[in-house]
């Protein structure tokens, strides 16, 4: 098996049945961008549908919550129930609501119920933080210390989760199980079904933050029994900075209801009653608390146009070809200069980004960025790195290895301070 070369890449994108869809997003002309898995690029649909709101807004003012095309009235509901097919939920199941952190905040009132019997919640060690935050935070303000009813999973590399790790620190006091899709450092991509299995298998509930995988991997949350799940937008899904997030309540706990309740979680025809005591509605759309962030949830309608016309299957077969070429590029061009992949190689196993490591990775970073390269770094040591299958093309990495092989190979790094910015 020969090397793999300029020509390989340019093959790889004439054979690529999703190219075109690069040219509807606005790439700038000699930047490298690998930082979708952070904040997605603008496309032009996404343009249009912000537009569009703005227009309504001009023209419609107040009227546009009924003659809003779509009505804004159901906008949280309809442009979840357009994700229901890209994680696998019933249209009911799902609705946007909020930021993530807030969602989980919201989900946590519902799914910690603490019995005399069962008290804990487990996550894990390398989950990220605004989770342990929030979780902490709600478990204090329930009177429960998190220092005893919060079980942390450790890391056995700092790096990745051993499934039979998180099933084996279950106790018969766990409550409820909280993990990632996708670990936002590594990329490693958890085995949900057999997790959610064996949860459920010791009596207790499961959610998952899937903010690194919504929009990236084909999810099964219905089929597979998913207690619940929230994720942001602006990653994969290319909503805009602080883009609305969407939250996933399987249909089987709507029963229980928010525990947050706020007036737009009530049934939409009982809403303007304005009656004093909570009718929720009988979907997710009763975890809403407040009015709809709309002009942050505008640009979702256009994106999402482009993930109907691409499908979730082949932009999830693109996204691994291409995290391949990348991990086998860096293998065969930079062998020499002690990069570490964190990420599992198995293409079952991990998620939308690549994560380098390297202990020069501050420097190396502010390089790859003087030199049009967007990737982005985590502390204290990596690089992550997320070709999108929407709107980079093969040849983007051959280029983005070619400008690190360069730094590395005349160790351009060693020009920049090792020091990070505040958001990095
Ligand atoms: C995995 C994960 N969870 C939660 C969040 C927080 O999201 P938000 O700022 O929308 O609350 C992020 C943000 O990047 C994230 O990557």
């Amino acid at each position: 098996m020969g090397h793999y070369s300029l020509e390989t890449a340019r093959s790889l994108d004439q054979s690529d049945s999703l190219s075109h869809f690069a040219d509807r997003f606005y790439r700038q002309p000699g930047q490298l961008y690998f930082d979708g898995n952070s904040l997605g690029l603008l496309s032009k649909d996404a343009e249009k549908s912000l537009l569009h709101m703005l227009d309504e807004w001009k023209t419609l003012g107040i009227n546009g919550w009924m003659q809003g095309d779509p009505p804004w009235f159901y906008m949280a509901e309809h442009l979840a129930a357009r994700q229901a097919s890209l994680v696998g939920a019933l249209e009911h199941e799902v609705v946007m609501h909020s930021s993530t952190t807030v969602n989980l905040h919201a989900l946590l009132s519902t799914f910690y119920k603490p019995t005399r019997y069962r008290d804990e919640i487990l996550m894990d060690e390398l989950n990220f933080p605004s989770d342990h935050y929030a979780v902490s935070s709600f478990l204090d303000r329930m009177g429960k210390d998190p220092d005893t009813y919060l079980r942390i999973v450790p890391s056995r590399n700092g790096r990745t989760l051993e499934e039979s790790d998180i099933i084996n620190a279950m106790t018969n006091r766990t409550a409820l199980v909280l993990l990632p899709s996708v670990l936002y450092r590594s990329g490693q991509l958890l085995d949900m079904a057999l997790l959610t299995s064996a949860v459920h298998e010791k009596g207790s509930l499961i959610g998952f933050d899937m903010s690194h995988s919504a929009g990236t991997i084909p999810h099964h949350l219905h089929d597979q029994q998913v207690d619940f799940a929230f994720w942001c937008t602006y990653k994969y899904m290319n909503s805009g900075p602080g883009g609305v997030s969407t939250l996933f309540v399987h249909e089987q706990h709507h029963h229980l209801g928010p525990g947050l309740a706020g007036w737009f979680g009530c049934d939409k025809k009982k809403q303007f009653d304005m009656d004093l005591s909570f009718t929720p509605s009988p979907c997710a759309g009763a975890w809403q608390i407040g009015t709809p962030h709309m002009l942050s949830m505008a640009p979702l309608a256009g994106s999402l146009d482009l993930f109907e016309e691409a499908g979730i299957i082949s932009l999830r077969q693109k996204s691994l070809a291409m995290t391949g070429f990348l991990m086998r590029l860096i293998d065969e061009r930079l062998a020499d200069h002690h990069f570490t992949i964190g990420t599992p190689r198995d293409s079952g196993r991990r998620g939308g980004h690549v994560a380098l490591e390297h202990d020069e990775a501050v420097r190396i970073n502010e390089a790859l960025k003087a030199r049009g390269v967007i990737p982005d770094f985590r502390y204290p040591n990596i690089i992550r790195l997320a070709p999108m299958a929407l709107y980079n093309t093969f040849e983007d990495i051959w280029h983005l290895v070619d400008i690190l092989k360069e730094i590395m190979d005349n160790r351009l790094y060693e020009q920049y301070e090792n020091k990070r910015g505040p958001v990095a």
